[in-house]
């Protein structure tokens, strides 16, 4: 694999800055607070993994950046900086020729993005003219040439079929051509493979990374599954209760977690070449309620090594490494010991490599998951 654009350009300037992102639902009980602090930059060409349980605000982290969690009765704070504009103050109008063209999403289920009532051809074209300009002809030639891109066999007679006519992977791939159309610079995938076989899954991976290869762009991959992290991502952002508890390069992240959550979503994957070979062991406890979180840090009531600091919330900081930024009060010299006691490793065999190739073998099989 050719080294990714974030290493060949380390200084390359973000395409997308997150500054403190806030959201807040009115919950029956209470203010809801699904997303709660979360910065984070995205350089061009770089995959960026977003991990955590279920609940912890990775989908409405991704949906406000292109606002579309507006109109829910939500407090939205912070700043999402693109193309030299927060996001966060452009009205609708303003940020339809961005969603889409500039920066492009890609929902776990396909469904929500294509219409059953039109062609996918039709919906690609639809796309192609409100943001190109191009002509019907040319529109459909490109779209064509998209459905090819992205594998769909029969391309130039699947471009008139309708989305139900399509396999499920079909859909994702035709909803991934649409996302693609008009060369976004960043396109974010949220669960872009759970539905889909370990084949087809395998063949949108690909297709991801080429894009980020052949055309530069960002990917943001929200994610449950650490074997999809260990093969494409370049950086990992954990979030827990809304909050982001650790940010590092892929490698950095897998053989030196910083803070007690990621110790416990990676408990069985100590190493990056094993993601795929083992299973995760749960977390104990649950995930706790975002209308009733505990003081301080928000993991404190199922952190196995919690002490008295952390009644007081820790901020997300480099601390054991420059570009390695974690949220938890223990000294990083006592993190390994403190590790290694809390989740004991498993029959690992022998040490890493220096430089594991994170790529799949063809064929390969299912990845672990973060529990949810
Ligand atoms: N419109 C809404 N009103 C109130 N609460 C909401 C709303 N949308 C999401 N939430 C809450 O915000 C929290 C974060 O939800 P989100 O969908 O971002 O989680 P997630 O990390 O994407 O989880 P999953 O892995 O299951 O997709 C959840 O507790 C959810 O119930
Ligand atoms: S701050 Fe405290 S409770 Fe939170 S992860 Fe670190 S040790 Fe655990
Ligand atoms: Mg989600």
């Amino acid at each position: 694999m050719t080294a990714p654009l974030m290493e060949k350009h380390p200084t390359t300037e973000p395409v997308l800055s997150v500054r403190d992102l806030r959201v807040t639902f009115d919950g029956p009980s209470g203010p809801v607070r699904a997303v709660d602090g979360v910065s984070l930059d995205l350089r061009p060409g770089e995959v960026l993994a977003v991990v955590g349980e279920s609940g912890s605000g990775k989908s409405v982290t991704a949906m406000t950046l292109l606002g579309l969690t507006r109109g829910q009765a939500a407090a939205i704070d912070g700043e999402v900086r693109f193309g030299g504009r927060d996001l966060l103050t452009l009205s609708d109008r303003e940020l339809r020729p961005i969603r889409g063209a500039e920066i492009a999403m890609v929902f776990q289920d396909p469904m929500t993005s294509l219409n059953p009532t039109k062609t996918v051809g039709r919906q690609i074209v639809d796309v192609l003219r409100l943001h190109t300009g191009a002509s019907k002809r040319e529109a459909r030639e490109r779209a064509v040439g998209l459905l090819e891109e992205v594998g769909i066999p029969q391309p130039q007679r699947r471009v008139d079929a309708y989305p139900h006519e399509f396999s499920g992977g079909m859909r994702q791939r035709a909803m991934i051509a649409m996302a693609i159309a008009c060369e976004p610079k960043v396109l974010i995938a949220d669960e872009p493979t759970t539905a889909l076989d370990v084949t087809i899954q395998a063949q949108v991976l690909e297709l991801l990374a080429q894009l980020r290869e052949t055309r530069g762009t960002a990917v943001v991959l929200i994610t449950h599954d650490l074997g999809i992290v260990a093969d494409l991502a370049d950086r990992v952002a954990v979030m827990y209760a809304g909050r982001l508890v650790e940010q590092a390069a892929r490698d950095g992240l897998f053989y030196g977690p910083q803070h007690p959550y990621t110790w416990g979503i990676l408990a069985s994957v100590p190493r990056l070449d094993l993601a795929r070979a083992a299973r995760l062991t749960p977390i104990e406890g649950s995930p706790p309620q975002l209308d009733a979180l505990p003081a301080g840090c928000a993991f404190r009531d199922r952190c196995p090594v919690a002490f008295d600091a952390c009644v007081e919330r820790p901020p997300l900081e480099p601390r054991s490494a420059p570009d390695h930024l974690d949220a938890c009060w223990r000294d990083p010299a006592e993190r390994p010991a403190l590790r290694a006691a809390a989740h004991p490793a498993p029959d690992a065999g022998p040490d890493p490599a220096p430089h594991p190739s994170p790529r799949p073998p063809s064929g390969s099989s299912s990845h672990p998951e973060v529990s949810a």
